[in-house]
């Protein structure tokens, strides 16, 4: 009986360890859907007020030649994304950009920004002008 008590001792060690680190295991799975979803939260809300500030954007977004062509580096809805340094093209400085200087970066490319000259048609290329000027009327 006596020689007994220790196992059965650690045996319950062992049973209050193993629930204590799932109870660490839970907390810190919840921790970080938590966080997941914060993260998640602000970027939604991110875009919404991109959105919200240009009504406009919808028309450059959904045209299959932006979708196939510059979504990848200028992301979906046009904002950018920074990992490849590509700028929003919802901004002042393309908004103070005039349709011949969006020709030309298009056409040319620029820095990071590959040249599209032969890649896309000239109707294209208007209709890309054309709605990135809208996109920025707000
Ligand atoms: C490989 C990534 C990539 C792709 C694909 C891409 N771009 Fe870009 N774009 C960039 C980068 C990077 C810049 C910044 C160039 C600089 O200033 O050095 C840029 C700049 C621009 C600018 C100038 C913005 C400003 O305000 O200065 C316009 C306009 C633009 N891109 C339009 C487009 C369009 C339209 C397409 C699709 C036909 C496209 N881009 C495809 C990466 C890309």
């Amino acid at each position: 009986m006596l020689a007994r008590l220790p196992i059965h001792g650690s045996s319950n060690l062992t049973a209050a360890y193993t629930s204590f680190s799932a109870l660490c295991y839970i907390y810190l799975e919840v921790l970080v859907k938590t966080f997941r979803l914060l993260l998640f939260l602000a970027a939604a809300c991110a875009i919404a007020f991109a959105g919200d500030q240009y009504p406009n954007a919808a028309l450059l977004t959904s045209n299959p030649i932006y979708k196939k062509n510059c979504a990848a580096c200028h992301g979906k809805s046009a904002v950018g994304r920074h990992f490849n340094h590509a700028p929003s093209l919802l901004s002042e400085k393309t908004a103070a950009a005039s349709p011949d200087d969006l020709r030309t970066i298009i056409l040319k490319g620029k820095g990071e920004m590959p040249k599209f000259s032969g890649k896309i048609s000239a109707a294209e290329l208007d209709a890309l002008i054309q709605q990135i000027k809208t996109a920025n009327q707000k």
